[in-house]
């Protein structure tokens, strides 16, 4: 396990969409290694998630959840969870602005729309189906952490890009 360096926007990697994991209900080593390096390298840089693409592995992986998180220090906390293979469904079409930051756009911060409400699933590290209904900032983080296997990066997803900068000058608004 190690931290690895997280690619930065404009690499290749981060625009290309992944590719599934094969049976994800017997995950084979290499993705317990990836696992633990996306791990390592989330906490690493006190991120609250981070997608295999932020590495370096064109792979549907990703990982999320924290207790508290300096980065966002107002949310309240999300469960620590592996997703091989994610997918996910609205459960309404409300959508709801909120501040995202990404480890591959280091000091910038966007507003960005995303869905309230959603029900989403993957297989864990012992290859067993996980699905949750959640809604909020959990909800957020996956859908963001989804983006980054199809390649989107959230400024991508920034309406008013007004609402888009560097993390000291929004802390002065
Ligand atoms: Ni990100």
């Amino acid at each position: 396990m190690s931290v690895k360096t997280i690619v930065k926007m404009g690499n290749a990697q981060l625009a290309t969409p992944s590719l599934p994991v094969e049976d994800p209900t017997k995950p084979r080593r290499e993705i317990g290694q990836l696992i633990e390096d996306l791990l390592d390298s989330m906490n690493d840089n006190g991120g609250v998630g981070i997608a295999a693409p932020q590495i370096g592995h064109n792979l549907r992986v990703i990982v999320f959840g924290f207790e508290v998180n300096a980065r966002y220090p107002d949310k309240d906390s999300v469960p620590f969870t592996v997703l091989i293979n994610p997918t996910f469904k609205t459960l309404s079409q409300e959508m709801v602005d909120g501040w995202e930051g990404c480890l591959s756009v280091p000091g910038l911060r966007g507003l960005v729309p995303r869905y309230q409400h959603i029900e989403y699933s993957g297989y864990d590290l012992k290859g067993q189906l996980i699905t949750r209904v959640v809604d909020g900032f959990h909800a957020r983080v996956l859908q963001h952490e989804y983006d980054h296997l199809d390649g989107i990066l959230y400024p991508e997803r920034i309406t008013d890009m007004k609402c888009f900068g560097f993390e000291d000058e929004l802390l002065r608004r």
